[in-house]
């Protein structure tokens, strides 16, 4: 049932309020702002380092969740997309623990994944949607991501609620492993238990503007997304989506890497969306967005109140999000980058909940 919304995309785009604080509240205490004792299913603290493989979206969740362990637990990560993970015959031990992200729970890559590395001794642990799932039932540990159904071929609320989970893993981590303070655990608590409320302000902020841009978006053949940090994940994310259901073309790249190619592809017809919250990498970013802009191309700058102050370049648009911490940055510098791509859909007339092409769970390889 789709309530009054259009597609189901739409529906479980709206939804992630309500489901992100159904994620949140498995892994957290909100009473004293800590991380639950449910996350010790896996021993994060006897663990070397920590293998992830999954597949698109979930993929790009498990990127994110990398740069989350080894900044709050100090667990060194090592990701890969499960197709290629797979057949890499990467050297494994059983000091090493393994994180498989997946909302079907039977994507087959990352089935094949798991069986790897399970034959090779390691705790498996699964970040799923479908708890009674193939993967769920190999894996020794499940964190479940509490999303309910999802029914549009293009992830939405699995994704931020995968990231729910895994912010709340690596802070468990953190913990376990004493790299994050008590203090520090209550703090980030703290913020997280505020996204549910900032996700409903800022998707009735930012629903007009977002409608009124896919205009100018479904009028393009190229759009390139550039991020750093968890924003490299999100901008690779953001040109999945878009890609996924409006057929355009769209690359996803580490805003760092611009010079070392995309930058030939810049003109005055191709759109180019920086994310760029105002966090420690934000003055970098604003340089590549110097040199796109010295190159006549159109950039819509996503950021936030401190960002939009911060900066002077000219945009074609900029749209701009209350000033958060940065653990949930990437949650909410989500919700722009999933209308964009919905209202360009919508206004192009693609099937958007069944997109061509694509299945909603790819149990083969
Ligand atoms: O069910 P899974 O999370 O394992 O699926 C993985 C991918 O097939 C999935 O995320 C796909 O990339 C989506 N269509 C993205 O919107």
């Amino acid at each position: 049932d789709k309530g009054n919304h259009r597609h189901f995309m739409e529906k479980e785009i709206y939804e992630q309020p309500e489901v992100i604080s159904h994620a949140l509240s498995r892994y957290m205490d909100f009473a004293s702002n800590t991380i639950s004792d449910n996350i010790n299913a896996i021993d994060f603290k006897a663990t070397s380092s920590l293998a992830i493989s999954a597949c698109g979206t979930a993929y790009l969740a498990g990127l994110v969740g990398k740069y989350w362990f080894e900044r709050y637990a100090r667990l060194p990560v090592e990701i890969d997309v499960a197709s290629e993970f797979r057949y890499r015959e990467m050297p494994l031990s059983p000091s090493q623990a393994a994180l498989f992200i997946s909302q079907s729970g039977e994507t087959a890559d990352t089935l094949a994944s798991l069986r790897y590395c399970k034959d090779h001794g390691l705790k498996i642990g699964a970040v799923v949607n479908v708890r009674e799932s193939t993967i769920a039932r190999e894996s020794d540990a499940i964190f479940p991501i509490m999303a309910g159904p999802e029914i549009g071929v293009a992830s939405t609320k699995a994704f931020t609620c995968q990231l729910a989970v895994l912010a709340s893993l690596a802070l468990g981590a953190g913990k376990a492993r004493g790299t994050i303070s008590a203090e520090q655990e209550r703090e980030l608590v703290r913020h997280l238990a505020e996204m549910p409320r900032i996700m409903s302000r800022v998707l009735n902020l930012i629903q007009p503007q977002m409608e009124s841009l896919s205009r100018e978006l479904s009028k393009c053949r190229d759009v390139l997304y550039l991020g750093r940090g968890t924003s490299f994940p999100l901008a690779m994310e953001g040109a999945l989506k878009l890609k996924e259901i409006s057929y355009i073309h769209a690359e996803g790249y580490a805003a760092g890497e611009l010079k070392h190619g995309p930058i030939a592809l810049i003109d005055e017809n191709m759109p180019v969306i920086v994310i760029a919250p105002f966090d420690r990498f934000f003055d970098k970013t604003v340089s590549n967005m110097q040199e796109v802009a010295a190159r006549g191309g159109r950039i819509i700058f996503i950021t936030d109140e401190a960002g939009a102050a911060a900066s002077k370049l000219p945009t074609m648009a900029t749209i701009v999000l209350p000033d958060v911490n940065e653990i949930i940055a990437p949650m909410i510098f989500s919700l722009p980058i999933q209308l964009l791509a919905y209202h360009t859909a919508v206004f192009m007339g693609t099937d958007v909940d069944q997109p061509r092409n694509l299945a909603k769970s790819v149990t083969v390889e």
